[in-house]
């Protein structure tokens, strides 16, 4: 997978001694895995504007992306800033993947890139060009739920049903893993997936099911 980005979009006062700007240090950051930094400037923008003269009239740095999605190849230019989440949700209009805290702390983002679990939520979309991305949308084989799906279902593991789409996304790559050997283990190896409506028992069900230990 590629991670070379193109070069951010320049605005005429970059080289300004005061243009060490909210722009240039959020491209470095993407350039060097600074996500949390990033994550919490993106929250922000306002407030960092606010501290930055001239930053209003400033082109937010953009950078091409290609990835696949569910089996489909998408190129797109994004703000450097635009989570995976956000590019899921509003960029490819796959807003099956939920938003929930924005942070990291909940795992309703949870999807898969290249086979393994991430909170799109915590990851830059322009650090993805080549990768491959499931998502909830994409677990079923056509018509055929995902044995992870139906388990869901044969054991009733949802309430409100907003974790849910995280919950399978985390079980399927907890499965992938080996990591299910016992309620204990799945409970600790998707400890990152908090469930509001308290559904954990009947999840930790589902999984043993899917993993064929039930
Ligand atoms: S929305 Fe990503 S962890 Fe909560
Ligand atoms: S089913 Fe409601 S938050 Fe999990």
């Amino acid at each position: 997978m590629s991670t070379e980005l193109p070069a951010p979009t320049v605005a005429p006062d970059e080289g300004s001694a005061t243009a060490l700007s909210r722009r240039t240090f959020i491209a470095t950051s993407t350039a060097a895995g600074g996500v949390a930094a990033t994550a919490g400037l993106a929250t922000t923008p306002a407030a960092a504007a606010t501290h930055t003269p001239g930053a209003a009239a400033e082109t937010p740095p953009t950078s091409r992306v290609t990835l696949s999605v569910n089996g489909d190849r998408h190129t797109t230019m994004v703000d450097n800033r635009t989570s995976l989440l956000d590019l899921l949700r509003e960029h490819l209009g796959l807003p099956g993947t939920k938003k929930g805290c924005d942070a990291g702390a909940c795992g309703a983002c949870t999807v898969l890139v290249d086979g393994r679990r991430v909170n799109a939520c915590l990851t830059l979309a322009v650090r993805l060009d080549g990768a491959k991305v499931t998502t909830i949308e994409g677990l079923a084989d056509g018509d055929r739920l995902h044995p992870l799906q139906q388990a869901f279902i044969d054991q009733d593991a949802f309430q409100c049903g907003y974790c849910t789409p995280g919950q399978i996304m985390s079980g399927a790559g907890c499965i992938k893993e080996g990591r299910t050997g016992s309620d204990a283990e799945i409970r600790e190896w998707m400890s990152g997936n908090i469930c509001r409506c308290g559904c954990y028992t009947k999840i930790v069900r589902a999984v043993q099911q899917a993993a064929g230990r039930k």
